[in-house]
């Protein structure tokens, strides 16, 4: 993204920590994926980061919406999104949540026997999809896996001869199956073997018509990371879907379920210098008015996020230890970092803020949500305001 030329107009105007979404970055991620997978349908995994004014960008780039929540379905409803268009994906849903989907004519994609059975239980005669677990795993992070026998994800493609058998006892036709192995990861060929395996499983459907390869695209977060190619993964994965169905002798749709992809690269959060500490050990802490209730995914996963100082960026280089002002000790953002020399007072962005940044967030020490806002070329809106604290306790009852 291109952090705006008007940043510290922005700053002014709205403080720190603020978030700043590129929206024509957006749009072109969307585009490309689109241009590369032509023969899947896209659905916007809205756990990424689920700011209405980002939704509606997806919705109006003609892709749907993956959800994983009764909220996050009501979410792209209200952003546009048509019943047909959201999939939602469960994950121990309650009998309400899945009354809820039925109602809203959403399409399900359940990921236990038991949720089948129940299913088949309400709506037999209908159609649904399975996620399936078939051992195949991807992802920045041993904690983002979501395959293998210790995942608590989808149904083991071993119990595939029960799921057949209890949708066919209540007639239902299980139509999309779904896989996803876990979040960004940037290995070309796990994806194209996760692809086939999944097909092969997806064969053994009768009702077959949509397989879902989910999502899981990485993006690159430090350096030394490789991009992926996604025009020669979606050319692969092409290829793979044309021979399966030539093997099976009719077609079916394909459908992709990104979330980082499209929002990591787009968002920046913006943070003002409060302490320079000088550690008796010769670090420098810098400590900034943000924490890991704005970007859990530091302390989390100890991932990587590149950061510049925006108020001098062509200051001479200087090595940091730069962390936030949650009261836990883990709240670091960086440590021994490289970046040009800070003052206090300066202002710092924090990259790739864009997935699983502010959706990840929470009011920790009671500190509010960043500000947000949406630069769409000229146009620069305030997408989310500063909650207050009566914003923050507005559930607590007495
Ligand atoms: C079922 C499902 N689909 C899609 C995604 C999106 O993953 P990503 O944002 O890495 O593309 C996730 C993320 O965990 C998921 O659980």
């Amino acid at each position: 993204m291109q952090v705006p030329s008007n940043w510290s107009e922005l700053v002014a105007r709205c403080g720190t920590p603020l978030v700043l979404c590129d929206v024509a970055f957006v749009r072109a991620q969307c585009r490309r994926l689109r241009a590369a997978f032509d023969f899947c349908d896209l659905f916007y995994s809205v756990k990424a980061n689920y700011s209405p004014a980002l939704v509606r960008v997806m919705v109006s780039e003609g892709l749907g919406v993956d959800a994983v929540s009764p909220n996050e379905v009501e979410l792209a409803l209200r952003c546009g999104a048509a019943p047909e268009r959201i999939v939602y994906v469960e994950n121990n849903m309650s009998d309400a949540e899945m009354a809820f989907a039925v109602e809203r004519g959403v399409r399900l994609v359940v990921g236990s026997l038991s949720r089948l059975k129940k299913y088949a239980a309400r709506c037999p005669g209908a159609r649904v999809g399975v996620r399936i677990n078939a051992d195949v795993g991807g992802a920045h992070h041993a904690r983002a896996f979501t395959a293998g026998p210790q995942s608590k994800f989808g149904i083991h493609f071993t119990q595939i001869p029960e799921a057949l058998a209890i949708a066919a006892a209540a007639q239902v036709g299980i139509d999309l199956v779904q896989q996803h192995i876990g979040s960004g990861w940037l290995d070309e060929a796990i994806f194209a073997e996760a692809a086939d395996i999944i097909l092969r499983q997806a064969a053994r459907f009768p009702d077959l018509e949509t397989v879902d390869f989910g999502g899981g695209f990485g993006v690159a977060y430090k350096d030394g990371d490789h991009p992926l190619d996604i025009e020669r993964m979606g050319a692969s994965l092409r290829a793979r879907v044309a021979a399966f169905q030539v093997e099976l002798g009719r077609e079916f749709k394909f459908a992709l379920e990104p979330g980082r992809f499209l929002a990591a690269e787009s968002t920046a959060l913006l943070a003002t210098v409060q302490d320079k500490k000088i550690g008796v050990d010769g670090r420098t802490f810098l400590g900034l008015d943000t924490g890991f209730n704005h970007l859990m995914r530091p302390a989390l996963y100890n991932s990587p996020h590149e950061i510049r100082n925006l108020s001098r960026p062509d200051a001479q280089l200087a090595v940091y230890d730069i962390c936030g002002n949650i009261c836990e000790s883990t709240d670091f953002f960086a440590r021994a970092r490289e970046i040009p020399v800070a003052e206090e007072g300066d202002v710092l962005a924090i990259m790739n803020y864009g997935a699983y940044g502010a959706a990840m967030g929470s009011a920790y020490n009671l500190r509010a949500p960043a500000a947000e806002v949406f630069v769409d070329g000229d146009i620069q809106v305030l997408t989310r305001r500063r909650a207050s604290l009566e914003d923050l306790l507005a559930t607590f009852i007495g």
